[in-house]
């Protein structure tokens, strides 16, 4: 099989698990460059994960390499740019979440993908969690009938500000950060949203922005949602970077539990159990194991999709949806009122 061709952009905290990724897939990927402004950063990733080249450049690169596509693990507020740069030489992109830090950025970096007839996903990995995904198609397939109610929370007191310092200084924080990555769940298993009404609360004292957030969703469908996520839970046991799901149907009902316990209850009480984690999870295993495997598991998505030319789950035009809840809930808040999600602007050539 012909390998595909990808440069990371961006060597900072996250790229590492990028990088572990696409070497579990080095059947299906060659990476023949890191890229990041910083070279020295570039330089030490790629000792350390054996790779030949380091640029500062990214235009420049593909100006003068056949690159198949571009891995993009930069800070949100540069991602407009580099998604444009890679539109301009007609290469295909995953970009790391928030898409973009604006809702007017987001709607053109999908428009000019769209333009130059190249895929663009949003690296969106929640939703690729095991026992996420294991339950997302169980309900698909039927197994609580039409679901009426849901609560997915993230609730941690996990030290985040260790490896991720910039967090502190963020204006917009954890709805744009983390509140996107549940949201996006939201709509994964209850479909699109009618209206979004949200609190939110700075709880730890030295922070620029909200690290608390509660938001009450209504689908489309009329289930119900609540959606809620603070980086100062806690509880122990602390399950970061677990994610934890509720959901009612009209037939029965289906947990996510700790420790990836995907648990679906019907009318009688009767209980079914699936253990869905990630391979090597338990008490000692790395904490960021399970957020390691949804990586693995989103970028062979992409490769698939390569191949067999499908529109990734999580396409930029998709996430336009997720971020508009994002931005809807910050509307929300401010007013402490509902709001109803804005339609993508984006005016997509083809689908
Ligand atoms: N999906 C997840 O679970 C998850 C977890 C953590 C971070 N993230 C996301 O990953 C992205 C990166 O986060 P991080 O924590 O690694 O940030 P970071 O600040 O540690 O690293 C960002 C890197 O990007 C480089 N950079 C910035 N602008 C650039 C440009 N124009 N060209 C080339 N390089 C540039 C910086 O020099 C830095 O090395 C963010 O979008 C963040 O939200 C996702």
């Amino acid at each position: 099989m012909t390998k595909r061709k990808c440069v990371l952009v961006g060597c900072g905290f996250f790229s590492a698990y990028h990088l572990t990724a696409w070497q579990r897939l080095a059947n299906r990927v060659e990476l023949v460059a890191l890229c990041d402004l910083d070279r020295a950063r570039a330089q030490a990733l790629a000792d350390r994960f054996g790779i030949q080249a380091v640029h500062t450049d990214l235009d420049q690169l593909l100006a003068t390499q056949r690159i198949d596509f571009v891995d993009i693990a930069t800070s949100p507020a540069s991602h407009r740019a580099i998604v444009d740069i890679c539109a301009r030489h007609g290469v295909p992109a995953i970009v790391q979440k928030p898409i973009a830090t604006s809702w007017d950025d987001a709607n053109a970096m999908v428009e000019t993908m769209d333009r130059a007839g190249v895929p663009l996903m949003v690296h969106e990995n929640f939703r690729f969690q095991s026992a996420v995904k294991h339950a997302g198609d169980l309900v698909r397939d039927g197994a609580i009938g039409e679901p009426t109610f849901a609560r997915f929370t993230f609730r941690t007191g996990y030290d985040i500000y260790a490896g991720q310092p910039y967090l502190a200084q963020l204006e917009r924080f954890v709805l744009l950060d983390l509140g996107i990555h549940v949201l996006d769940v939201a709509r994964f298993f209850l479909g699109e949203v009618a209206s979004v009404y949200c609190q939110t609360q700075s709880i730890r004292p030295g922070l620029a922005g909200e690290d608390t957030a509660t938001v009450l969703l209504r689908h489309v469908s009329g289930a119900v949602s609540i959606v809620d996520r603070s980086y100062q839970g806690h509880h122990q046991p602390d399950v970061f970077p677990q994610m934890l799901v509720e959901i009612e149907g009209r037939d029965a009902a289906l947990r996510v539990n700790t420790n990836y316990l995907v648990v679906v209850t019907d009318r009688t009480g009767r209980q079914k159990t699936s253990v869905v984690a990630p391979e090597g999870f338990g008490p000692t295993s790395d904490r960021w194991l399970p957020t390691q495997d949804s990586v693995v598991s989103i970028q062979r998505h992409w490769l698939d999709c390569l191949d067999h030319n499908r529109v990734p789950a999580t396409s930029g035009a998709d996430n336009l949806k997720t971020l508009a809840l994002v931005e809807a809930a910050y509307a929300s808040a401010a007013a402490n009122s509902p709001v109803v999600p804005s339609a993508p602007t984006a005016s997509m050539v083809q689908s």
